[in-house]
């Protein structure tokens, strides 16, 4: 299962390596794309805090690039506690966020590329270390000359408030794939479903 999948490149890795995927999205476009992408996977349109799934019946999930993560800390308790009840007992959760000690370090970054097809894109950011949210406007200039821009904020977790958080929806968090230094890129954690 690949929460918040996108455009499902990581369902198209998970169906060549002859796994079942089941992809869950909220955006009708995005599924659209994995569909394509991805085919042969089960897409299923849903909200990660109410997840449109049976208790106990997936045997591991995956989320990649912060997507439980976009909104506020009860958000991210809420998609935490459903991965809890969907999950077997036993079952894994991977996930992978930027890596906040490496962001507490440079909390200000630029990053701006054309995107063939697309336009010109531009990505401010601002990390505030005390609260752990990233705020991050983005804007697209097209080659038509439209100008589009969004603000939007990601919470990046310690491993240890990630632990407390996970503890609490039912999840044990048991390591990241390597301790985080300032220089990491990614924190990238294993956690479990807690054994009744
Ligand atoms: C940063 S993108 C990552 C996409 C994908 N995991 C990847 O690495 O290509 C976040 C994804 O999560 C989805 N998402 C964010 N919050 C969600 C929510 N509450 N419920 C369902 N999907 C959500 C977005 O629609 C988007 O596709």
């Amino acid at each position: 299962m690949d929460l918040g999948c996108g455009y499902g490149r990581h369902l198209r890795e998970l169906l060549q390596w002859g796994h079942r995927a089941v992809g869950i999205d909220r955006s009708a476009l995005l599924l659209g794309e994995a569909g394509i992408e991805a085919p042969g996977a089960s897409l299923v349109r849903g909200d990660l805090r109410a997840l449109p799934l049976h208790a106990g019946t997936m045997a591991a999930a995956f989320c990649f690039y912060s997507s439980m993560f976009l909104g506020s800390d009860e958000d991210a308790a809420l998609a935490l506690a459903e991965v809890a009840r969907v999950l077997r007992p036993g079952g894994s959760l991977v996930l992978t966020t930027d890596n906040p000690l490496r962001l507490a370090a440079r909390p200000e970054a630029h990053f701006e590329e054309d995107v063939p097809g697309l336009g010109h894109v531009v990505e401010e950011s601002n990390f505030d270390a005390e609260t752990g949210v990233d705020t991050v406007h983005k804007s697209l200039r097209t080659s038509a000359g439209e100008e589009l821009r969004a603000t939007f904020t990601i919470r990046y977790y310690a491993p240890e408030e990630l632990a407390r958080l996970a503890a609490v929806a039912g999840l044990t968090f048991l390591r990241t794939d390597e301790p985080l230094t300032e220089s990491t890129p990614q924190l990238v954690a294993l956690l479990e479903k807690t054994e009744a």
